[in-house]
């Protein structure tokens, strides 16, 4: 099996987790890293329990030739994301792309071309899809246990304070871009997932908290889109980052046969429920924002297989993330102009 070299940017919070990841795939090794931090290979060693080379110029890593890199793992600040992704594919790396991909349509636009004419793999970091509740949601819809599916709301409650180290650029909209960018893509995402159609109209609306807490966000850390499917179905995207309760992530889906709300469900297809009461599914819940929570470990090594065998990986695939962000673009575009906006506006 083909040893797959990694090179990662951004050696942050989330960072860690994607290195604690690594460990646990076979055949993978992160052996380089590039952080503008000063930072030492005792330090790395201490922290993560790897040695690799440091770099803090990007581009040196990058045309390093004796480290010979087969993945650059994008971890910096969203606004570095569309240079970084563009310069890795010129260079022939496949990508692990953390989210949002970029921070406007036209970036995003750039890292696709950049992508298609390398020939390049790209992973992007909306690890939710990999999880236990979403794929076992999945399959509640895929065995017709819903009917047909016309409503949908998939939301997204999370405090992002100053309690959280990318509290100070994520505040910024030049870097934090919007609640749907900074974290609420992850709701949206696991909605196009459920409603498997293709959305025709957004329209979206922003407002802020007054607690004090929130007060350097430069956008409407909360956001509610109203989605229109081109065949009729209809859905709702809460993305809050200012809010104070615990980390959730609710998700209600309606049918013509049943509906499911979070890990409880009612469906008429099977004989002998009620439908006055929920029955529970008993699985692994997204519910924490603590990255080393999330599930990236059956996502890395989907993203590696896909590599080794020259074949799309499943779920967060760019061009799949790509569809999900022009949507995100679709809404922030209608809370800044105050009125619905058509995907076709975004060709
Ligand atoms: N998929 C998820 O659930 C998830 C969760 C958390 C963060 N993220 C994403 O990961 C990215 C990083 O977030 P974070 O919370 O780890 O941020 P962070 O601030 O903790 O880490 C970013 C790191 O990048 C470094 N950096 C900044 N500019 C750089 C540059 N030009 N070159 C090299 N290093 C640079 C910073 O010094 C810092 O160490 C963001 O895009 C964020 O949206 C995704």
């Amino acid at each position: 099996m083909k040893e797959l070299k990694v090179g990662l940017v951004g050696l942050g919070w989330v960072a860690g987790a994607h290195i604690g990841t690594y460990k646990e795939i076979e055949g993978v090794e992160v052996v380089a890293v590039c952080e503008k931090r000063p930072t030492t290979a005792a330090e790395l060693e201490a922290t993560h329990g790897i040695q690799a080379k440091i770099y803090t110029d990007y581009e040196a890593m990058l045309a390093d030739p004796e480290l010979d890199l087969d993945i650059i793992d994008i971890c910096t600040p969203n606004k570095f994301h569309r240079d970084q992704a563009v310069a890795a594919a010129k260079a022939g790396k496949n990508i692990f792309l953390e989210k949002p991909i970029a921070l406007n349509y036209e970036d995003a636009k750039a890292i696709r071309e950049a992508i298609q004419e390398a020939g390049v793999k790209a992973c992007v970091g909306l690890e939710c899809r990999f999880s236990k509740q979403f794929l076992l949601m999945k399959s509640v819809i895929d065995a017709g246990l819903l009917g047909d599916l016309h409503y949908g709301e998939i939301d997204y409650y999370h405090g992002i304070g100053p309690w959280y180290g990318q509290y100070e650029w994520n505040v910024k909209e030049d870097c934090g871009g919007s609640a749907l960018l900074s974290a609420g893509c992850h709701s949206l995402d696991a909605l196009l997932l459920a409603m498997d159609d293709e959305v025709e109209e957004v329209t979206s609306y922003g407002c802020k908290s007054t607690n004090p807490c929130f007060k350097e966000y430069e956008y409407d850390p909360t956001t509610v889109t109203i989605l229109r499917f081109k065949s009729g179905k209809t859905g709702k995207v809460t993305a809050s980052i200012d809010c104070m309760q615990p980390y959730y992530f609710h998700c209600h889906l309606v049918g013509s046969e049943g509906s499911m709300m979070d890990n409880k469900f009612y469906s008429a297809k099977l004989t002998g429920m009620v439908k006055e009461r929920w029955s529970t599914l008993e699985t692994a819940m997204v519910d924490s924002g603590d990255v080393t929570d999330h599930p990236y470990a059956p996502q890395f090594q989907a993203f590696a297989d896909s590599i080794r065998t020259d074949t799309v990986m499943p779920l967060t695939d760019f061009d799949t993330a790509f569809e999900t962000f022009r949507v995100v673009y679709a809404a922030d575009l209608s809370n800044k102009l105050g009125r619905p906006v058509k995907l076709s506006e975004l060709s």
